[in-house]
């Protein structure tokens, strides 16, 4: 699609545009915000990052995000800050793009950073002004909101609406700058008008603009995210039936993915979902359900999640089954981003099944060309290998738990070189199945019965 920039008007100033939160969503927002035309400001807390973010640095890797920082800070279209002061003097939208991450010991979204967030910018705000939400927030939380701002703000006109974000990591620039449709819950009609001049670009190539109220903004967010977790779980699910009775889980998504009505989008079975949305999505929505008083409604996400987890288990309960005893055994795994294309392990399945390994005495060996860092933070005790050769070297088994396209496209002369077992366990379904049979590994993946299992009964026969 076609990026139209907004041109302004002569004598009519362009919007200014802020953003409160620079993280993966925020950083984002504003940086997009910048390549449509907009004078973009962004804050945060922590004065490390927008130090980074002022220079032209992103602190995290998403395809493509780099050159639009690069080109609107140098510009000057694109700054950063962190004083709520100068945003709510400055700014005309508002944009809430802080986290809601899962509180400690519960299931329940952490809402002290979108509240701290909100009503520290609206103290600040000197002129009338729109505040729009993109955090992944409970039900309730904007009409909530809306009256506290109007609390601690009395002296001017502030609306405040929700605009849920859809993006996906690794496709964030495209997501925010072509997305599928826009949501934009509660406000008046003239704050309505705003968004669409906001979204100009996108609505001129048609995207679809769905105009409705706070709650149902927010809940077009975390039910789209529930969906998405329980498409994810339901072949899990199943892949844990063809492991039983044998089958083949990637041929029974391609054949109910035919049905239009299904779509075979996020029916990749595997290792399964992480992130940080989709785990603490699901489990946030459960708890604001209940707080409610709806305790049996979303009961079945305890399912999706457990099924989710169950998958995990399964990867170390094959590894246990093909190395014996997992104590002083070479393992290696291969990606520990919670997907390609991202240097993101919150909630990674990659990374927890490394841990679980390593918790049990395996030597861990782990390479993944993009989330090391990030990985090294969170289990420094880990060995992490400066190459894909030097985390096969000398491995007892090797274990494919994130798809980047490089171990998508490894072949078993690649490997046997350098193993000292032909073991592995494709946690994603990509790799072919008879090719590394044919090359005479060992070779287990999730949703197919375990060769561990075929020979028992071979050698009972
Ligand atoms: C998700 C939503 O897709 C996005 O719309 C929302 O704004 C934020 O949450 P993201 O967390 O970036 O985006 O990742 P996504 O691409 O949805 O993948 C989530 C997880 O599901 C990953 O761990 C991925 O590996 C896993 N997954 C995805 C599967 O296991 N199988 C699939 O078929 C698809």
């Amino acid at each position: 699609m076609e990026i139209v920039a907004v041109i302004p008007q002569e004598g009519i100033m362009p919007l200014r545009i802020t953003v409160i939160g620079t993280g993966y969503l925020g950083a984002t927002h504003a940086a997009c915000m910048a390549e449509l035309g907009f004078e973009v400001l962004g804050l945060d807390a922590d004065p490390k990052k927008v130090e980074q973010l002022s220079a032209g640095i992103l602190p995290f890797h998403e395809p493509g995000l780099p050159e639009l920082l690069r080109e609107h800070t140098s510009s000057g279209r694109l700054r950063f800050t962190t004083s709520y002061e100068e945003a709510g003097a400055w700014g005309d939208v508002h944009f809430i793009a802080v986290g809601t991450p899962q509180k400690a010991g519960d299931h329940a979204a952490d809402m002290t950073y979108v509240d701290n967030a909100t009503l520290s910018l609206a103290r600040c705000i000197t002129k009338d002004a729109l505040i729009v939400g993109k955090s992944t927030v409970p039900v309730g939380t904007a009409r909530r909101l809306r009256e506290l701002v109007a609390q601690v703000n009395p002296d001017v006109s502030i609306d405040l609406l929700w605009n849920p974000e859809f993006l996906r990591e690794g496709f964030a620039v495209k997501d925010t700058l072509t997305p599928d449709r826009l949501v934009v819950g509660g406000g008046t009609p003239e704050a309505v008008a705003v968004l669409r001049e906001v979204y100009a670009s996108a609505l001129a190539s048609d995207t679809p603009f769905i105009v409705t109220d706070l709650e149902t903004a927010e809940l077009v967010k975390v039910a789209a995210n529930a969906f998405l977790a329980t498409k994810i779980s339901f072949i899990n699910a199943f892949a844990e039936v063809t492991e039983h009775v044998g089958g083949d889980i990637r041929t029974l998504a391609d054949a109910i993915g035919l049905d239009k009505r299904i779509g075979r989008r996020f029916l990749n079975a595997g290792v399964g979902f992480g992130g940080g949305c989709l785990p603490k999505d699901i489990r946030a929505l459960q708890a604001r359900v209940s707080e409610l008083g709806l305790d049996r409604t979303m009961r079945f996400l305890s399912e999706v999640d457990e099924i989710n987890l169950r998958r995990r288990e399964r990867v170390v309960h094959l590894a246990t089954e093909i190395l014996h005893e997992l104590d002083g055994r070479k393992i290696t795994v291969l990606g520990v981003a919670f997907k390609p294309n991202s240097d993101d392990v919150r909630d990674s399945p990659a990374l927890d099944v490394a841990a679980q390994l390593f918790n049990a005495g395996a030597d861990v060996s782990i390479y993944d060309p993009e989330a090391m860092n990030n990985a090294r933070l969170r289990f420094p005790r880990l060995n992490y290998a400066e190459s894909l050769d030097e985390a096969l070297d000398g491995s007892h088994l090797t274990i494919l738990l994130t798809e980047w396209q490089e171990f998508v496209q490894l072949k078993p002369s690649h490997l046997e070189h350098l193993v000292e077992s032909k073991a592995l366990i494709d946690g994603r379904n990509v790799l072919d199945h008879d090719e590394w049979i044919e090359s005479g590994w060992h070779f287990e993946s999730l949703g197919r019965r375990s060769e561990l299992v075929l020979t028992e009964a071979g050698s009972g026969s």
